[in-house]
This record gives C-alpha cells, structure tokens and sequence, in this order.
C-alpha cells in the first residue's frame, strides 16, 4: 500500500525535572506507549485529517511540520491519520511522540536515496537514476537510519534529524519554550540525559542551540540507549486524572523563586541527584535508582510542584517498589514507581484511585513501520 507509517514513544522523567530548566541535567527514558501518524495519498487535493481539512491552530505540529517538509505543489493531496496510547496532558510526552512520529513520517515521504552511481544521499524521488536530485545545492549527509530499520534498503531518517525536527515543531507551536528532553527521548528511544555540559563523551550526541525569549539556550544531548537495568524491573506509571499544564507549572516554580531561596538549594540537590543516579543507571544498581528516585520526589515537593492525589500514589507504591517519584510537570499529572512485582505496585496504586499503565525503563525509539519506495512525492 502507497502509505507512509511511523511511530513514536512517549517519556518519562526518572530524574531532574524543573531543575532542568535551570541548567541541571535531566534523565528521560521512553515508554511502551506510542503514537502512530499515518500518510495516504489521497484523491483530493490538501491535507485532510478524516473529512476534515487541516486545521493548523488545532493541530500546530502537523501543520509545522508540513510547512517544513512537504511540497504540495508536487506531492499529492494526503490523509493523515493519528493512533495513539500516550495520554494527552498527563506529562507523558504525547506532543512530543506526536511531533516525532510525524517528523519521521513526512521526512520518509518526501523521499531520499542513495545514488547508485556517486554513493552519495540525495533528497527527493530517484527518477531514472541519472537526475535524481530534486532538492539540488541542499547536501545531505548520509543519515544514520532508526535503530534496525531500513526501508528497501535505501530509505531512511535518522533519529538525530527526527528528534531535531520534531524539538523545532514542539518549539515553534509552544512560544519556543520546549527543551528538547522530550522529542530526544521519544527519538533516540532507551534512556538519554540532557545537561548544561557534556557529561560523558561516550553516550554525548549533539549540541541543542535554540533561541529561547531574546536569549541562546544550549543543551548537551546524551543517548544512554538501554542499560543492563531492564532485567526483571519495571516501571509502573499512575496517573492521577488530573491535568496541568506544564507551562503553568514551571512558571509557578519561576514565582516561588524569587521570594523562597530554598528552591534554589533544592534544585542544586535535584542536580546532584540526577549525578547520583547517572552513576546507579550505569552500574545497574536499581536499588539505588529506586532511592535516588524517591529523593527526587522529596525535593520536588519542596519546589512546590506536588499534589496531595500524587503523594497518596507515591506512598501507595513505596511498599512493593524500590523507589517512586511524580513524574514531568507534576500538580497532577502522573508518577512513576520502579518495581520488580509489576503487578503488586499496578495494584496498589489502582487502589489509591490512579490509572496505570506498566513499561519497560526504555523503549525503541521512532520507527518507520512503512514507506514506498522514494516516498510519496511525484517524481519530475
Ligand atoms: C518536562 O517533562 C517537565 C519540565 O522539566 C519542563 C521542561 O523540561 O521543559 C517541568
């Protein structure tokens, strides 16, 4: 079938949320929940989503990301269909799952391939192989493709334009105010690590620079990738069914700040911590991931950024777990707790009044489930 398909995880905070916006490192991990967009050349002209046409206030990362990659005068009228597990505005990275997945999907659609005869990766449909270069002066550098995904061989998008590109859509439908903690992790997949500094050579990927509010912000990305941890262990994610906003959240914190100096002492323990359980992730020591991971939670009530229905979940879930925090944005939203009796902790945490949903600590990243040949666009 002529349709393009990808997907795209969520994400959970193991460590450093709110500090991270201060210049603290940060530690993500993706989940089981996906997100799956779905492209289908249509008879009519446009970008219809069912019946519907695009409506970009609605939907402000597909609309961005066409912009960005599609050439309606050439390519043909498309549906868009999105399928998703990732709860909306619970701090499970839906936009950004969304964003990737989309980002993956209308890269893989507009087309590139290698040219047979110079080896070399050009963008655009390869006609008869002697003018294949529809996007000619733009050079593309042979794109590393999705981890164990090749389409035909040829085709393909790599997680680092994938977790740019959908960083640049979060971004420009959010004010610029997203950092890229969330489109990594839904991206690269496994466990990665956002710092002020390159922490470790070895897992470092790129620099992130982006102008944030008249000023350049920069981020060093790391991808972890999956650690000896997931054995036996799992993480069981509440929710509390309550929604807040993370913008109003973080500039909760912002207000706090400035008249209790207290916070500014709890985010420098919130970065020492998330050393601290660098350190554990990489040595496998869950029990000290656990521990770590419920001082984080500690430190974030200090900030201010818990919830009375969110400490009768940590607590429900402290007894048959190793360590449990609130998880994102807090105020509501969802926690984590990682176990090795899944099934205890899921149902501790049901009792307590939270929806759960049980995941491995990392997940494959964005992945092309399927993409004719040279992508959707008419070749010249
Ligand atoms: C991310 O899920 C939550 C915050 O740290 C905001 C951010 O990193 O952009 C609160």
């Amino acid at each position: 079938m002529d349709e393009v398909v990808a997907s795209a995880p969520g994400k959970v905070v193991l460590f450093g949320e709110h500090a991270v916006v201060y210049g603290h490192p940060a530690i993500a991990a993706s989940i089981a929940q996906r997100t799956t967009v779905t492209l289908r050349p249509a008879e009519q002209p446009g970008v219809h989503m069912g019946r519907t046409p695009l409506d970009a206030a609605q939907h402000p990362h597909l609309a961005t990301m066409m912009g960005h990659l599609w050439d309606a005068e050439r390519g043909p009228g498309l549906g868009i269909s999105v399928a998703s597990d990732v709860p909306r505005g619970a701090g499970l990275g839906s936009s950004a799952a969304l964003a990737v997945a989309c980002a993956t999907a209308f890269r893989a659609a507009r087309g590139r391939h290698v040219d047979a005869a110079t080896g070399a990766w050009h963008e655009g449909h390869a006609s008869d192989g002697t003018e294949p270069d529809l996007f000619r002066g733009e050079s593309v550098d042979a794109p590393k493709t999705l981890e164990g995904e090749r389409v035909h061989g040829e085709a393909a998008v790599s997680a680092e334009e994938a977790s740019l590109l959908g960083h640049v859509a979060e971004a420009l439908s959010q004010d610029g105010r997203a950092s890229p903690m969330d489109t990594l992790a839904s991206a690269y997949g496994g466990l990665v690590l956002l710092s002020n500094r390159v922490e470790d050579e070895e897992t470092w990927v790129m620099r992130r620079t982006m102008p944030v509010e008249q000023h350049e912000r920069s981020w060093e990305l790391h991808h972890l990738g999956d650690l000896r941890l997931n054995e036996g262990l799992s993480l069981v994610v509440g929710h509390t069914g309550i929604n807040a906003p993370t913008t109003n959240m973080v500039a909760g914190v912002a207000e706090r700040r400035s008249t209790d100096k207290g916070i500014d002492e709890a985010m420098n323990a919130i970065g020492a911590l998330v050393h601290r359980g660098l350190k554990a992730l990489m040595a496998g020591d869950a029990e000290a991931v656990g521990r770590a991971m419920t001082e984080n939670h500690l430190l974030l009530r200090r900030i201010g950024v818990s919830h009375p229905k969110l400490e009768t979940l940590v607590s429900a879930a402290l007894p048959t777990s190793l360590g449990a925090k609130l998880t994102g944005a807090g105020g509501g939203g969802c926690m984590i707790a990682l176990t090795r009796d899944a099934k205890a902790t899921s149902e501790a945490i049901e009792l307590a009044g939270g929806r759960t949903w049980i995941t491995p600590l990392g997940t494959q990243g964005a992945r092309l489930e399927a993409c004719p040949e040279g992508g959707l666009l008419r070749p010249d």
